[in-house]
């Protein structure tokens, strides 16, 4: 099946035997219907034109959008979403891109499973709120769809095995959008441990820490739902965009695995001192938060690398992810962006990473990183954009898989256990089933 047509036919009859693929004769289809699991990404074929429904278009849905409107073989064919205002918005991008009008599903919370349905679509991408990413991208794998979903991709440990084990039934694949492997420096680094600058890498220490309260108490957008998060969950949940880069550079699935978890939180204060700063009949006053400010986890991997992992998003506080990788060899440490190399460095001197731009820049960065500019977060949203289509387009495994997904974002879950715990250290499912071991480290993504 190499041409879209025949694709269609594929996914209208898969669409309808459901997830059992109970297809003709094929090796695959046999192991299928004798209920064993289709290897990841089995049923994924080489698409000419990859025919989007697209979830959920607000802040990063827009921005994911607009790039698929410019990236070549992107077609959207559906969108859906609960606001007017987000259908009209996204329509007027279509029209102004002059592409076809796309399909409108928007009938509330659960029309993404009315879109799923359709049988002219290859990716259901969604950029919805969280309690949403694992019901799209169940409904778009049984429906014959690839996934994929903005962060975190699951928020337990349960939900997490369900796209993994979704995933494999279907051969389909279920990617985790962390845009933060595609930025610039985390690029160059992953280049630089690739080609062994930094010697065997040792430790990492990264996370998410970002003043959020404005954000988080706006009339619109993420104001009108991810604050509740911090009324329900202790722990760090949103794990993903500092840890995916680190886990990329410490072959995290793919030669070693995330072992164990501890993790602290301090208490919680800086969202209700904002809130206690609002008018005095503003029911959010009200609102009982549980989150620690700033969550702290550590990582051992099997190997025995380990990883300082942080999330503090409540407090005032200059943006960082940190993104510290640490060799033998030497180290690179994020904001702002220095580098140490033994040998080559100054003796117990860090030295700006710009130097190191013209010898390590990633072959990605060099060809993509003009043309996104100015297209969401720099150009990491636009290369990440573009790499998933071109992984669909070109029949090669995309970055980032349903077992990334599924190991960076259970983290939600583990973290919250382990501080409820007095920080006892809570295991890891292996989401590769052992596949680990023997799975190759990503390469030096190609451009
Ligand atoms: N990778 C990044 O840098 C980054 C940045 C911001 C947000 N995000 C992630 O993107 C996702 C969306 O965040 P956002 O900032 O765009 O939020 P947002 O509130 O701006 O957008 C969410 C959109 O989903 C729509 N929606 C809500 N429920 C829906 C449903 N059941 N069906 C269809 N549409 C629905 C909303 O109307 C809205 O248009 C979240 O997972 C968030 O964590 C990632």
């Amino acid at each position: 099946m190499t041409d879209n047509s025949s694709r269609r036919d594929f996914l209208k009859v898969s669409a309808v035997a459901g997830v059992a693929m109970s297809l003709g004769a094929s090796g695959e289809q046999a192991h299928a219907r004798r209920g064993k699991r289709l290897p990841y990404g089995a049923n994924a074929k080489r698409l000419e034109t990859v025919r989007i429904g697209f979830v959920g278009i607000g802040g990063m849905g827009g921005a994911h959008f607009r790039n698929l409107l410019r990236i070549p073989g992107a077609e959207i064919r559906a969108i859906c979403d609960i606001k007017e205002s987000k259908i009209k918005r996204a329509l007027n991008w279509v029209a102004k891109a002059g592409k076809p009008t796309p399909e409108v599903y928007d009938r509330g919370e659960t029309d993404f499973e009315r879109m799923c349905e359709r049988d002219d679509l290859d990716l259901v991408f969604n950029a919805t709120p969280w309690q949403f990413h694992v019901p799209i991208c169940l409904a778009a794998m049984k429906n014959g769809k690839h996934a994929a979903t903005e962060v975190p991709a699951a928020l337990t440990r349960k939900d997490s095995w369900k796209l993994v084990d979704m995933a494999e039934k279907t051969g389909l694949y279920c990617v985790m959008m962390e845009n933060c492997c595609y930025c610039r420096p985390e690029l160059m680094v992953l280049n630089m441990v690739r080609q062994g600058v930094l010697g065997e890498v040792m430790h990492a220490e990264c996370g998410y820490m970002h003043d959020l309260r404005g954000v988080k108490f706006s009339r619109g957008g993420e104001g009108l739902w991810r604050r509740d998060f911090a009324t329900k969950i202790k722990g760090n949940f949103y794990p993903t965009h500092g840890l995916g880069p680190v886990a990329q550079c410490m072959n995290i699935n793919r030669g070693d695995c995330f072992d164990y978890l501890v993790s602290m939180s301090t208490p919680s204060r800086g969202l209700q001192d904002y809130a206690s700063r609002l008018k005095p009949d503003d029911p959010r006053r009200n609102e009982k938060y549980i989150q620690g400010d700033v969550n702290s986890s550590l990582i051992k991997t099997k190997k025995g690398y380990t990883i300082v992992l942080q999330h503090d998003c409540n407090l005032p506080r200059p943006y960082s992810r940190i993104n510290i990788v640490q060799g033998t060899k030497g180290i690179f440490q994020g904001y702002p962006d220095r580098v140490f190399i033994e040998g080559r460095s100054p003796g117990h001197k860090w030295e700006e990473a710009d130097k190191y731009y013209p010898e390590f820049e990633h072959p990605l960065w060099t060809k993509h990183g003009p043309t996104g500019k100015g297209f969401g977060h720099g150009s990491m949203d636009y290369i990440e954009d573009y790499r998933l289509i071109e992984a669909l387009r070109t029949e090669t495994l995309p970055d980032m898989d349903v077992y990334d997904a599924a190991s960076w974002s259970c983290i939600v879950e583990m973290s919250q256990i382990s501080l409820e715990n007095k920080s006892r250290p809570v295991d890891f499912p292996d989401f590769t089933r052992g596949k680990w071991k023997t799975n190759k480290p990503l390469g030096i993504i190609g451009a």
